[in-house]
């Protein structure tokens, strides 16, 4: 997948939760992420949102992240950091403070979490997911611990933050904006754009929009629908005017599936397989046919750890490789990864399950 990627120009890559989980230890798990020609980039499940890295005020731990950067480092993978600012996965202090935020006090903190963790992972970012999530599915701004302090003046100190750490540390980390059900024209996509926009008015850089797509099965916006989003967000110019690019950040496509992860139930049929085929292709292959489309992972790529199972009840086998013997046993690659290779190289697929 990795190697069709860079033949199209792009990178294709894969969340990972490491260390300290069972993936951690799966030596089969393991070998497939570090397959060069499977992933040539990573995303931190985990390991760099707040609640770790930030634990108590202005006391920072860098023992699992760094873990994760050295592990990148010698799979030869370049890593999405994700992430700076989300209104979720917060240590305590931050939202139940001893002592009620103000507008002041809490930006500080923002501004001097972004600076400390920019300045201590360097460049080792390829990309930085800046905000993550600030909108809710009503086209209304997230009403978060962030909103109901600062109002959406949050989202452009944090990108004032992370511009400064770039100035002052001397980097070249792109900055991003991170969100779901925007991968389609709608009122999300719309705020997304806006905030774009307003950035970009205020003289503040911001480099890219992730697309997370976290889809369902036969459910996913089209391909051509897709692509004229992700033509609407590559259109725009940010404060250097640069125009904006695109990432698929998070794409994975859930089935209805409750039978156990080493192996599918009797709804996943070869229809549902060959949808799911389907799908994948036209996420990558929006991707591929769009200049300003830097890139696609996929949100963990092995059912056995999948986010989808506890998160959406009833909901599985979204990932493109499973575990038919369960944990530490082989891995089985999905037709899905057909679809992606040919996603990349502009084939359309056939039926393979
Ligand atoms: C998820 C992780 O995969 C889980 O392990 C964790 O329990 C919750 O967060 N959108 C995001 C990611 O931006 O950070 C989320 O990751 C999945 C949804």
């Amino acid at each position: 997948m990795a190697d069709a990627a860079k033949a199209a120009g792009k990178y294709f890559g894969t969340a990972a939760d490491y260390p300290g989980t069972g993936e951690g230890s799966d030596p089969y798990y393991l070998a497939a992420l570090a397959n060069p020609h499977n992933f040539d980039q990573i995303t931190p499940a985990n390991i760099m949102k707040w609640v770790y890295v930030e634990p108590q005020q202005n006391v920072f731990d860098y023992t699992g992240a760094d873990q994760f950067v050295a592990l990148a480092k010698a799979n030869d993978q370049i890593i999405r950091c994700h992430n700076l600012n989300w209104y979720n996965q917060l240590p305590n202090w931050i939202t139940y403070p001893a002592v009620p935020w103000t507008n002041d006090t809490l930006m500080a903190a923002l501004r001097n979490h972004i600076d400390n963790v920019m300045g201590h992972f360097g460049d080792d970012c390829y990309h930085w997911d800046v905000v993550n999530e600030a909108f809710d599915d009503s086209g209304n701004f997230r009403n978060d611990i962030w909103y109901q302090v600062s109002g959406p003046s949050y989202i452009s100190v944090a990108f004032e933050a992370a511009n400064a750490a770039k100035a002052k540390y001397g980097l070249k980390t792109k900055l991003y904006y991170n969100d779901y059900n925007i991968e389609y024209n709608g009122a999300k996509s719309t705020l997304a754009k806006q905030l774009v926009a307003n950035l970009t008015a205020q003289g503040i850089n911001i480099d890219g929009v992730g697309l997370q797509s976290h889809f369902i099965v036969g459910s996913t916006p089209n391909e051509a629908s897709q692509a004229s989003n992700m033509a609407s967000f590559t259109a725009l110019k940010n404060a250097n005017g640069v125009n904006i690019e695109v990432a698929i950040t998070e794409l994975d496509v859930r089935t209805a599936d409750t039978g156990s992860i080493s192996c599918p139930s009797a709804s996943v049929t070869v229809a549902v397989q060959n949808q799911q085929v389907k799908d994948y292709f036209n996420s990558v292959n929006a991707c591929a046919l769009t200049a300003g489309c830097v890139g696609v992972t996929v949100w963990d790529f092995d059912d056995t750890y999948s986010w989808i199972p506890s998160t959406f009840a009833g909901q599985g086998w979204g990932d493109i490789y499973y575990q038919p013997g369960g944990a530490n046993q082989p891995l089985v690659g999905k037709a899905a990864i057909d679809g992606i290779i040919d996603g990349f190289q502009n084939v359309q697929p056939g039926t393979y399950a």
